[in-house]
C-alpha cells in the first residue's frame, strides 16, 4: 500500500485517518501545510544568512555518505549555533571553493529555530505544536533545525537512515518536520521512505560521543534496509512531511538544474531522558525550549 497524501485543513486539524496513516507508515505527508509566501520568506532569509557567512573562515563538509563531519569540532559544537556546511565536491583538489558559496553549501544548522528571528517565528507556530501533540508528544522541545539546500548538480545523496540514532532519547521520542520549500521531484532528489519499519523495537544504530570531539555510529542491527517497498515522496513546495524518528528514509543525488531546498525541524519530548553521549549538546545557559 502506498503512502497517502493528505491536504492541510484550514485549522490544521489532524484527522483520524491521518493518525492512522502515521501510526501505520511512520510518515505523514501534508500538502499545503505552509504557504508559498512562507516558503519564500525562509528562502530569502537563508540567502541573507549565507551572504553574511565568510566562506574563507570555515571549510567544513557535511556528507551523509563519507560521514567526514563525525569528528569535526565545527560540526560537533553546532548544536547551539548557526553553522554552514559545504557539499563534499565544493572544493577542488587544491582546496579552492568551486564557484559561488550560495551554490555549494550542503546545509546550515542546528539552532536556526532559536537564534534567528525569522526561523524562530516560523518554527514556533501553534499549528505545529498542535500537530506534534496530536501525534503523542507531551512536552515538545525544539531540538534541531537544518536548512538543506540539495543544490542543483552538486547536491549529494543521503543514504537510507533513521533520525532517532542521531537524536536519541529514552524512550525514543524524535519527530521530524520536513518542509519542502521548493518542489521535490525524482530529478532533484526528493525523499524516499520505507513505510512500516518504524515499528521495530529499537533504532538500528546509535551515534554516540566517544570523546570530546569524536563520535561513533554503533550498529545495533546490521540487517540491510530492504530495496523493495521504497517509495518516492515527490511533493510540491509547501508540503510538510512528518517523519517518525524510526522511519527509514533517504534521498538521491541532485543531478538536475534545480535545487531542492527544505527546512527540517526535529523535536523530542521533554519528558524523555536526553543522554550526555548524544552528539548534539547545548550549553546549560542555552537550554532547549518548547513552542513558547
Ligand atoms: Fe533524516
Amino acid at each position: 500500500m502506498s503512502i497517502p497524501y493528505f491536504s492541510a485543513s484550514e485549522e490544521f486539524g489532524i484527522s483520524d485517518d491521518m493518525l492512522t496513516a502515521y501510526d501505520r507508515d511512520g510518515v505523514l505527508v501534508i500538502e499545503n501545510a505552509i504557504s508559498q509566501a512562507e516558503c519564500q520568506r525562509l528562502i530569502n532569509r537563508m540567502d541573507e544568512l549565507v551572504d553574511g557567512f565568510d566562506a574563507s573562515e570555515h571549510r567544513s563538509v557535511f556528507s551523509a555518505v563519507t560521514n567526514e563531519q563525525k569528528d569535526d569540532r565545527y560540526f560537533l559544537e553546532s548544536g547551539g549555533e548557526i553553522r554552514f556546511f559545504f557539499e563534499k565536491d565544493a572544493f577542488d583538489e587544491s582546496g579552492e571553493l568551486q564557484g559561488d558559496k550560495h551554490a555549494v553549501l550542503n546545509k546550515v544548522g542546528h539552532a536556526l529555530h532559536d537564534l534567528d528571528p525569522v526561523f524562530n517565528a516560523f518554527s514556533r507556530q501553534g499549528k505545529f505544536e498542535k500537530l506534534v501533540k496530536a501525534l503523542g508528544m507531551t512536552e515538545p522541545q525544539l531540538l534541531q533545525s537544518m536548512y538543506i539546500f540539495k543544490q542543483a548538480r552538486i547536491g549529494g545523496e543521503v543514504l537510507c537512515h533513521q533520525d532517532s540514532p542521531f537524536l536519541w532519547t529514552e524512550p525514543q521520542s524524535c519527530i521530524g518536520l520536513w518542509f519542502a520549500l521548493e518542489d521535490a521531484t525524482l530529478e532533484n532528489g526528493c525523499l524516499w521512505g520505507i513505510a512500516g519499519l518504524h515499528k521495530e523495537e529499537s533504532p538500528r544504530s546509535r551515534l554516540a560521543r566517544t570523546g570530546p570531539h569524536e563520535t561513533e555510529l554503533k550498529i545495533l542491527n546490521d540487517q540491510p534496509w530492504p530495496e523493495e517497498n521504497r517509495q518516492a515522496l515527490e511533493v510540491k513546495a509547501g508540503t510538510l512531511v512528518v517523519l517518525h524518528g524510526q522511519f527509514p528514509h533517504l534521498s538521491g543525488p541532485n543531478n538536475s538544474d534545480k535545487s531542492r531546498q527544505a527546512y527540517a525541524l526535529h523535536l523530542i519530548d521533554g519528558l524523555c531522558e536526553y543522554p550526555s553521549e548524544n552528539w548534539l549538546q547545548r550549553n546549560p545557559d542555552f537550554p532547549l525550549r518548547g513552542f513558547q
